[in-house]
């Protein structure tokens, strides 16, 4: 399977990382990488990785700038892509046809040809421009996945992310200090969250 991971310069670089981690473990996977110059920088500043190490992770990486290059084509197959953190920019930017680097026409592409692209956008708050861009690339076909931390100490317990009804439901999860089992947490943050 080959899929397409682009990076750019949005905070939450180590979704990106973690995702070209995960996906080089199966061998089934060819990775392509697209990493923006804000990216490159980003992950730097929250991570301390240079370019080059992401670069590693990957079977393929491409100069943003390299418009002409096969992930530009139609005709080079891909079966997905996903932009993990997605910034405002870049997402503004697919939802307006704008293909002015080799991570937006490679998004264009992945469109056109109804293949599946997923955009893990991060920001917070939107403001109605930044959500009518989702709307519209929710009508394209893209995916809009933001990534979405449940502050909740229980959800650091073992078992927790399994369903908690129906069948394969772990063990009730019980309610963690100071944060009833449905409702806000108000007591301290677990250490991992701060
Ligand atoms: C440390 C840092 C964190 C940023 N966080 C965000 C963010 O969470 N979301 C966002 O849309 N832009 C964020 N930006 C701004 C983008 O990097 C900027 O808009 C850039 O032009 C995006 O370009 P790109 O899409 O080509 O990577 C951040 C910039 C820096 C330096």
């Amino acid at each position: 399977m080959r899929i397409i991971v682009a990076v750019t310069g949005a905070s939450g670089s180590i979704y990106g990382l973690r995702l070209l981690e995960k996906l080089r473990s199966n061998p089934a996977v060819e990775l392509h990488l697209l990493v923006t110059r804000t990216g490159e920088r980003t992950l730097y500043l929250e991570t301390g990785r240079k370019p080059a190490e992401l670069r590693a992770l990957a079977h393929f990486s491409y100069s943003i700038e390299d418009v002409g290059a096969r992930l530009a084509s139609g005709s080079f197959p891909t079966q997905a892509m996903v932009v993990a953190p997605c910034s405002i920019r870049t997402m503004s930017a697919i939802a307006s046809g704008i293909s002015s680097n080799l991570l937006l026409r490679a998004a264009d592409v992945t469109l056109k040809e109804r293949r599946r692209l997923i955009l893990m956008v991060r920001e917070t708050p939107f403001h109605l421009g930044h959500l009518r861009s989702m709307v519209a690339l929710t009508e394209m076909g893209a995916i809009i996945a933001p990534p979405i931390r449940i502050l909740s100490p229980a959800a650091e317990r073992p078992g927790a992310g399994r369903p908690q009804r129906g069948p394969g439901a772990g063990p009730a999860r019980p309610a963690g200090p100071g944060c009833p089992p449905l409702g806000p947490c108000s007591g301290p943050l677990p250490r991992s969250l701060k």
